[in-house]
């Protein structure tokens, strides 16, 4: 395999591991354990003293693949394939902490990851501070003696807000601490936290990676040694492995990842320079734009903009869920990166969770809304989102 290849194709033949059949598309091993030879065997495998699989929770042949063809993508030495970009965010970050130690998270984070920060790890005496993490000036001060992990998304969900990764890893590197970034908004096309200096990067596989909204999954992916340090005890014993079927999905869906991820992102420009010329939206905010707050730390880390685009209507919660509700070829739904096009009311369903100032502080108000854009063509979305306009225009 060369480590040469062009990501469209380490995205098809990546880690592909052939059984004796010769199979073109990748076989599913949808099995709990494996058969050794003879007790030697088993007690050799068990030693480490021969490769091979021992149990699926640990590891499987086509979890195997995904994981490799992961690695390749994003320039990782490891990874682990995990049941949902849940269970590879929660693992990520507390498989290296313990009571005392201390986390930097950016405000601005997906709500379910901002829980485990904010709500989970203090409850085992992991502290965390929270952040503005657009100024690295707010990263800096919150660093501790005790300070182990950065945590960060970037564009962030669902204000597509940007942090600066190199600048935070560099904070990091000085006091020996972490950066982990979830990369999903930003996909592993058009952002590369590793080479940006981060030490750990997450993905809801859920999202762009399946891209035809089938099963969760996610990945963690960070060199050797951390993986061995941190990740590989923790990972075996509490069990967020990824069931191989999903895994198989997942290997479809990456196949596909640059031509779904290249439509999706041209729409998404293509709608945000509509809204913004539109008149009719109060605020567009796409990292594509020259008007993005943040667009010169966009141009130095990121190859594109985003399959995403958030705008704010005029009228508040009743302008956006009428907008919502006037729509035909866009689904409302919550989920995103998927070949459908989805919008969501981020304030009464991902962020519900958050106070209103805490919704506030984030950019988000009552007629805020994120609208993920699938593979459709791109006149048809239009059409659709400017007949929705009118309608609460009327
Ligand atoms: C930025 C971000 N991180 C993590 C997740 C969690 O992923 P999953 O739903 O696969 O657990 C999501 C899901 O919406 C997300 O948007």
């Amino acid at each position: 395999m060369s480590k040469n290849w062009r990501p469209a194709t380490q995205l098809v033949h990546g880690g592909t591991l052939r059984s004796q059949y010769g199979e073109t598309s990748e076989a599913i091993y949808l099995t709990q354990g494996f058969v050794y030879e003879n007790s030697e065997a088993a007690e050799a495998r068990f030693k480490g003293e021969t490769d091979g699989f021992i149990y699926a929770r640990y590891g499987s042949p086509t979890n195997d693949m995904f994981e490799k063809r992961m690695c390749m993508l994003e320039g990782a030495e490891d990874a682990r394939a995990t049941a949902s970009g849940m269970a590879a965010v929660s693992a990520a970050i507390l498989c290296q902490l313990k009571a005392g130690d201390h986390i930097v998270a950016a405000r601005a984070l997906f709500g379910s990851c901002r829980w485990v920060v904010e709500t989970l790890a203090p409850k085992y005496g992991i502290e965390c501070t929270l952040v503005d993490g657009r100024y690295l000036e707010n990263w800096e001060k919150a660093i501790r003696p005790n300070t182990k992990v950065f945590f960060l998304e970037s564009p962030t969900n669902p204000t597509l807000e940007v942090v600066d990764i190199a600048g935070v890893a560099k904070l990091a590197n000085q006091i020996g601490g972490k950066v982990v970034v979830d990369n999903v908004f930003a996909t592993p096309l058009f952002q590369k936290p590793l080479e940006l200096g981060a030490h750990i990067v997450v993905y809801s596989a859920t999202k762009h990676i399946d891209g035809q909204g089938r099963c969760l999954g996610g990945v963690v992916l960070s060199d050797k040694a951390w993986i061995d340090e941190n990740l590989h005890d923790y990972f075996r014993h509490t069990g967020p492995a990824m069931s191989p079927f999903n895994a198989w999905t997942l290997l479809k869906g990456i196949e596909t990842l640059p031509l779904r991820v290249a439509q999706q992102t041209k729409s998404a420009a293509r709608v945000a320079d509509f809204l913004a010329d539109s008149g009719k939206v109060a605020k567009v905010i796409y990292p594509g734009r020259a008007d993005h707050p943040q667009a010169d730390i966009v141009a130095r880390q990121m190859k594109g903009g985003s399959t995403l685009v958030a705008f704010e209507l005029k009228g508040g919660k009743e302008a956006a869920f009428a907008f919502q509700n006037a729509l035909d070829v866009v689904k409302i739904s919550n989920n995103l990166g998927d070949a459908k096009s989805l919008i969501t009311h981020p304030a009464t369903t991902t962020h519900k969770n958050l106070t209103d100032e805490a919704r506030a502080e984030l950019g988000m108000s009552g007629g805020t809304l994120r609208l993920s854009c699938g593979i459709e063509d791109t006149d048809d979305l239009i059409e659709d989102l400017d007949r929705a306009l009118e309608a609460i225009q009327a």
